[in-house]
């Protein structure tokens, strides 16, 4: 027997298949951001009360005349949960996990569901009457049911896309009642599993569209370029017919025609776009259109007869207040920073963005993979089974989504490359998504990264393949079936930008270039999802009691929350820079080359300075011929300037910046460099000849005092300095830690097994002899037979101090050191003073050994609290490269050989134990770390650790610091 309670809402299609429905519900049909035809924008405050199910409430609220005085308000559009300081609900972070019970496709009864009202007015001047009207849901997760005036429009799935229901005949001038019903679990969640913040609301715009009678329907811009003419063929199919005009290209032609007309193509280098209009007898739109051809050609990936290499991101939307509800100038900000960081690609991980982030990469040039809203991840937790891209009952939601993304983005240049989705597994739902988008467009090709046989890709895709394997892949010694050798590859995924890091971009740059077939790839990813909070600053999962969450694996970009470019994408800038400046210093030349695929370089200009230990003696202009895409030229740079003092560092430093502002960049804005060394330093004479004097428990050696009894330095001159020792410690970075799914070791877990945070320093001998102080010692871990004999050998020369610490392991070692040097700390300075810092060497930022491409040498300036980098979770950060010397609370230290320099107002115990940023709390010692070696940085935080070559192996080593007081 089955019934109904009465009054029971009939919620059946939340957990129903499809994909959505209704006698409203119209078919999707391209996007466009302009027409003259009238609109209104709903978005605004609306009232809003939240159920913790879905058929808590009756549908009463949408009846015009229902009194939701009681109701609250959020912003439209918004994410309920972001809003209401913690009443509605909050948001729950998991990577690939449901955070429900897997049983498609049904969803739990705990369904937090918000029901949105809007009462709106039409404008005076709306006509009223005349053609149709459309109310269109650019975004809501993750489904809608819909009513206007009372009357039920229909319901829908799919969160970012667009729905549109026609109204026309429901609207009245004054007083309409719009009640929208959305359900934060629906079938639509297990095809969204995407890991990132579970956000329910309507978080994209609402608006209403005038459809004037004779409209502009669906239209398709098929604008191609062949590169062998210089020849652009455009034609515009449309449902509607009329007339297109590009008055540029003095086109003036009937829908359906074609004409080919000579043309300047568009590329993401040259994004040129003719502005024309497609006018039916009622509506006229504007257009901008972009002539290229995208091919499979000889295995590669080209446009316009170009193979192209990817220097991309993944882009998740992120605003660390407003979640995936994003703004105008949000979008701007983020292409701008991305086409100034030399980004020429984005992948729209793993959804189709805002279409206005596609207008934008129309506008500045960004080659984009349009990523369909299709994710399946978590039925890898049953092997699986039950995917709902291998269920034929769920075809129908697969293609839907598929032609909402093709319909609605398909007029976009930018677009190159349609994704069926991400980590959704195997199944013939797949396939036919590839056929349907094939049918439709033939003019992009198709990516998928989850079939490693390529069934229904073009391409190749992995996602954090070892250099080692991109390397077999770029030799085609891959394995895979035989026609996927023949295929282009590419990173859809790689270079895990989690905390510090990633490291080892430069080598995978250099397979970029190596192997044709390896066509570039994709950062992962472009921002930190931190989201604004009272007490921690940036929340991250767990950070709201989640029952399930993946803690701050949702903070894994290359900005900070905040869109403040971290360490890491600096680096990714230079090792991606258009532009390659090498040469040989002591010679004076100096190799240009042309790294773009389409552009010349007239937009730069050239520049050199030539420094001495870091301070500019002479700069002046450096002439580059026009040098086309690939080409390069060799250059003298002129006669050495001179002046230099016989004993210091020279080089040269070679830089090419934008000679005019751009659409994207000011006037200046650096695009490479490099730097050429002439001479190495001369190292000041070694501080000895004073002899170590004993007196009662102090021994005096030059202005240092040392305990006599435990070797320790006690004081040196007028600076107050304690704890100096062995360190080998660093808070576990993200890429340290590991993700938990790795086969490979991971060093974080095992440093911490093994002790390394909790050395031992046990002490063996204290000797003078002869002008030195010997400190012996033995640095190990509890428990462990493995240990460092470490000996301190203090010379002085009366004013200067030096220590010459040897290390040698014992036993044996099964892990690298997290790092090797000394740290001390400086204990005359008051919380909030000031502590600046000046150094010689590698900077401004900060770098360690596989990410110190963009550290260059200079003499740099900072205040020790800007040396720090504010990861979301603290981790190991802030060191500076390659220094000669640096400055601080009073000392100077000077390196042999260089060192890696870090200073912070807090222990690295501290900075291990903190959670997040707030945790941090500066007391009144500045921690200084002079590192003779780090250990590298990696992507193991999803994929690889760092390459044997950046690894930090216990050997013996030997370095010396030598400390001068600084004198006013
Ligand atoms: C990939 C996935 C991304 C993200 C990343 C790790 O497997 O496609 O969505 O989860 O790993 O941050």
């Amino acid at each position: 027997m089955s019934f109904r309670s009465p009054g029971v809402t009939d919620v059946h299609y939340v957990a129903s298949l499809s994909p959505g429905g209704g006698e409203h519900l119209l078919p999707p049909r391209a996007w466009y951001a302009e027409s003259d035809a009238r609109r209104l924008s709903l978005n605004g405050s609306w009232r809003f009360r939240l159920a913790g199910s879905a058929d808590a409430y009756d549908d009463g609220f949408a009846v015009p005349g229902f009194d939701a005085g009681e109701w609250g308000e959020v912003r439209v559009p918004g994410h309920w949960v972001l809003q209401g300081g913690g009443a509605f609900g909050g948001p729950v972070y998991t990577n690939h996990l449901y955070p429900f019970p897997v049983d498609p496709p049904r969803v739990p009864t705990e369904n937090p569901t918000g029901d949105h009202l809007r009462v709106f007015d039409l404008p005076e001047d709306w006509p009223i009457g005349e053609g149709g009207t459309v109310l269109r849901f650019d975004g809501v997760e993750s489904c809608a049911r819909v009513w206007l005036n009372g009357r039920e429009l229909g319901h829908f799935k799919g969160s970012r896309l667009a729905h549109e229901f026609a109204v026309g005949p429901l609207l009245k001038a004054r007083g309409n009642v719009l009640a929208v019903r959305v359900h934060q679990w629906s079938s639509g969640s297990y095809l969204e599993d995407q890991d990132q913040w579970w956000l329910p609301g309507i978080f994209r715009d609402v608006t209403l569209l005038h459809r004037p009678e004779g409209c502009v329907g669906d239209h398709f811009v098929h604008a191609s370029y062949d590169h062998r003419t210089g020849a652009g063929t455009l034609r515009v199919d449309s449902e509607s017919a009329g007339r297109v005009t590009v008055p540029e290209l003095g086109i003036d032609l009937a829908t359906g025609t074609e004409a080919t007309v000579p043309v300047e193509p568009w590329t993401a280098e040259t994004p040129r776009l003719y502005d024309g209009v497609l006018a039916t007898a009622g509506e006229r739109v504007p257009l901008r259109i972009g002539f290229r051809t995208v091919a499979l050609e000889d295995g590669l990936i080209k446009v316009n007869g170009q193979p192209l290499l990817f220097r991309g991101v993944n882009r998740h939307e992120f605003h660390p207040a407003t979640g995936r509800a994003l703004d105008a100038e949000t979008m701007r900000r983020d292409v701008l920073l991305m086409k100034q960081h030399h980004i020429n690609a984005v992948r729209t991980s793993h959804y189709p963005p805002h279409p206005a982030f596609l207008d934008l990469c129309d506008e500045l040039g960004l080659w984009v993979v349009d990523e369909c809203d299709l994710e399946t991840h978590g039925f890898v937790e049953q092997a699986w089974r039950d995917n709902p891209v291998d269920d034929d009952r769920w075809t129908p939601a697969l293609l839907d989504r598929a032609a909402r993304m093709v319909e609605r983005d398909k007029n976009h240049p930018s677009v190159v490359v349609w994704s069926l989705g991400n980590e959704a597994g195997t199944g013939r739902g797949l396939t036919a998504m590839a056929h349907s988008i094939r049918s439709r467009d033939t003019s992009r090709l198709i990516h998928y990264e989850g079939d490693p046989d390529c069934h229904d890709t073009d391409m190749y895709s992995r996602m954090y393949a070892s250099h080692a394997e991109v390397e077999r892949i770029g030799r085609r010694l891959d394995g895979g079936p035989k026609d996927r050798r023949g295929l282009p590859f590419i990173l859809c995924e790689y270079a895990h930008a989690m905390g510090n890091g990633p490291g080892g971009l430069t080598e995978y740059r250099h397979l970029f270039d190596t192997y044709e077939r390896c066509q570039g790839g994709f950062v992962w990813e472009w921002i930190d999802h931190g989201l604004e909070h009272p007490a921690y600053g940036y929340a991250y999962g767990g950070d709201y009691g989640e029952e399930l969450h993946d803690g701050n694996f949702v903070c894994d970009g290359l900005l900070f929350p905040d869109r403040t470019p971290s360490p890491g994408l600096t680096e990714y800038k230079k090792v991606i820079e258009p532009v390659r400046i090498e040469g040989d210093g002591r010679a004076g030349t100096v190799r240009v080359t042309n790294l773009y695929a389409f552009a010349d370089l007239s937009q730069l200009a050239f520049t050199w300075s030539y420094e001495a230990d870091g301070v500019p003696l002479a700069t002046g202009t450096l002439a580059v011929p026009e040098l086309g895409p690939g080409e390069r030229a060799e250059l003298k740079l002129p006669e050495r300037p001179a002046g230099a003092d016989p004993t210091a560092e020279t080089r040269w430093t070679v830089r090419a910046a934008l000679a005019q502002a751009t659409p994207w960049g000011e006037r200046g804005h650096e695009m490479a460099w490099a730097q050429l060394p002439v001479s190495t330093r001369v190292l000041a004479p070694a501080a000895v000849g004073a002899r170590p004097a004993r007196s009662g428990d102090r021994v005096t050696l030059g202005p240092a005092v040392f305990d006599a009894r435990t070797g320790a330095l006690a004081s040196f001159g007028a600076v107050a300095l304690t704890g100096l020792r062995l360190d080998v410690w660093r808070a576990p970075t993200d890429n340290d830690e590991g993700a938990a799914w790795q086969p490979d070791l991971r060093y974080g877990p095992r440093w911490r097994e093994l002790g390394l945070h909790r050395m031992h320093h046990r002490l063996d001998s204290v000797e003078s002899t002869g002008d030195a102080l010997v400190v012996r010692t033995r640095v190990a871990p509890a428990a462990r037979e493995m240990g460092l004999a470490t000996e301190y050998r203090w010379t002085s020369d009366g004013t200067r101090l030096r220590l010459t610490v040897a290390v040698a392991p014992e036993a044996e070692w099964q892990v690298p050191l997290p790092r090797l040097g000394i740290r001390f700390g400086l204990t005359d300075t008051a919380p909030g003073s000031r502590v600046p810092v000046r150094w010689f060497g590698g900077g401004p930022g900060e770098a360690y050994p596989d990410t110190a491409a963009a550290s260059a040498v200079g003499l740099w300036e900072a205040d020790v609290d800007d040396l720090q980098t504010p990861y979301v979770r603290p981790q190991e950060n802030g060191a500076r490269a390659d220094v000669r010397w640096a400055e601080i609370g009073g000392l100077r230290i000077e390196g042999d050989p260089e060192f890696w320099f870090t200073a912070r107002r807090w222990t690295t115990e501290q900075l291990d134990a903190a959670r997040h940023l707030t945790d941090l709390v500066p007391g009144d010692t500045v921690w200084v770390t002079l590192d003779h070696r780090q250990h590298g940085i990696g992507s193991q935080s999803c994929g690889p650790g760092p390459l044997p070559q950046h690894q930090l192996h216990a050997e013996p080593a030997e370095f010396t610091f030598t400390f001068s007081e600084l004198t006013d």
